[in-house]
């Protein structure tokens, strides 16, 4: 397992490019098993989540090819069965369901099971599939669904955190196949399902209200090949503008959508992070002085939940009270523990972390325990005096691409060392 060796308190400067979202190109990726035709999606970054949606794919029978700066995907042949070991392995995988019940009207995938943030229930998803008439059952720890017609239907996607994201990806799949209008109230209104209804519209799909709570999805008989490129990772370019933001730097972040941030580019700025946007490009540095600031994470366009830890990180050098609230997840705050030994203090209460911040942070050993939490490790490493060493890096690979080498073209003292 790798580590990454930060010396700390080295100012961020100079620039760095944003790569396609993780959030986006797994649905997207799913997506390609609704028709038989060739899919070529470009700017697919190079993560361990993608590769292993690839090889979820190809488990399936579809072809899966490196193509440029992205990938090409025939779906000729499939077959309906996720592989158990594979599936287990990575939750978002769970976005192959709809395309699967679309395209052959059955699925049967291991169910994905909780993670360290939270129990992540599919019981939308399988709402969803049961109101386009999909029989729906649990067995062995496989999740079958099989329909021998799929009609359209209205139907209310909300659940007890609000959206789901890939409740609303795999439930607008299966739809684009089915006979009949859907309607999907309390649809998810992530900029990752805007990119995903615009790759499926690209392949004949008819969908209006992307992007909105009231999704409108008219089935089609079939959908033909497409190329898309993949929007930029909003949340690695907030987790850079919270990384120069910590160090005292000034960096730009090219290839950013700053119509995605809005959330996190306010609050940011709250805390007085200078951010100016020079067309695609965001260019950030910290001001004369942080300040403390308050956080609840909500569904789109609220402050994402995926960029918390981070922002927990950045506030634990802010003098004052920060409380940082997290509804989505019922147990995201692994970070806090580790932010600790750094030297923060953060006391928990229920829902919400309560962040004194001010005290210099010295680095330690940390442990990474998932991957906007590893992120928030790097961003208080790179802050703290002395050396932090982050293990399990396993974690950041799952989701930020070449997080280290473009830490280092920014001037971070940063290493990847492997440990047996
Ligand atoms: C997506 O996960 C993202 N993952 C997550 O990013 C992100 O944190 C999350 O959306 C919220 O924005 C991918 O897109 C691959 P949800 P998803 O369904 O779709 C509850 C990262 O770090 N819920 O929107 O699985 C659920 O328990 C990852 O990049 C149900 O109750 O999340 C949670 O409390 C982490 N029943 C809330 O909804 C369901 O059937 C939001 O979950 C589904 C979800």
């Amino acid at each position: 397992m790798d580590s990454l060796l930060i010396k700390g308190g080295v100012p961020l400067h100079g620039e760095v490019a944003v790569s396609g979202s993780k959030n986006a190109v797994l649905p997207i990726l799913a997506a390609t098993l609704l028709t038989a035709e060739p899919c070529r999606i470009r700017r697919v970054p190079h993560l361990s989540d993608v590769r292993f949606m690839g090889r979820i794919l190809e488990s399936l029978g579809a072809k899966v090819s490196a193509d440029g700066d992205g990938l090409r995907v025939q779906a000729k042949k499939i077959q309906g069965v996720g592989n158990y070991s594979l599936i287990r392995k990575m939750r978002g995988s769970v976005c192959i369901l709809g395309p699967l019940l679309g395209r052959l009207r059955e699925a049967t995938v291991a169910l994905p099971g909780g993670c360290v943030i939270g129990a992540r229930p599919i019981n939308l998803h399988l709402k969803g599939f049961a109101a386009l008439g999909a029989k729906v059952t649990i067995e062995g720890g496989y999740v079958h669904t099989a329909a021998r017609r799929l009609r359209g239907a209205e139907l209310f996607l909300g659940g007890r955190a609000g959206s789901t994201v890939l409740g609303t990806a795999n439930v607008m799949m299966a739809a684009a196949l089915a006979e009949g209008v859907t309607i999907i109230e309390s649809a998810a209104c992530e900029p990752e399902i805007v990119d995903l209804a615009h790759f499926l519209s690209a392949m004949g799909a008819q969908i209006t209200g992307a992007g909105s709570p009231i999704l409108t999805i008219t089935g089609v008989p079939e959908l033909h090949g497409a190329e898309h490129e993949v929007i930029p990772d909003r949340i690695e370019a907030a987790t850079y503008a919270i990384a120069a933001a910590a160090t005292g730097g000034e960096v730009t972040i090219t290839g950013a959508r700053a119509d995605h941030l809005h959330a996190v580019l306010d609050k940011l700025g709250e805390a007085g992070v200078q951010v100016r946007r020079q067309g695609t490009a965001l260019r950030v540095r910290r001001g004369a002085r942080l300040r403390p600031v308050d956080v609840t994470t909500l569904p789109y366009a609220g402050f994402p939940t995926d960029v918390q830890a981070q922002m927990m990180a950045l506030m634990t050098l802010a003098p004052g009270i920060s409380i940082l609230t997290e509804r989505i997840f019922e147990s995201r705050f692994m970070h806090v523990s580790e932010l600790a030994r750094l030297g923060a203090d953060i006391e928990i209460e229920g829902p919400s972390a309560i962040v004194k911040g001010g005290r210099p942070l010295s680095g330690a050993e940390v442990m990474a325990s998932d991957l906007r939490a590893s992120a928030a490790l790097v961003v208080a490493g790179l802050a703290a005096r002395g050396t932090t060493r982050v293990s399990r890096v396993y974690h950041i690979d799952r989701g930020y691409e070449n997080l280290d080498g473009k830490l280092r073209k920014l001037g971070a003292r940063i290493q990847r060392v492997s440990e047996s």
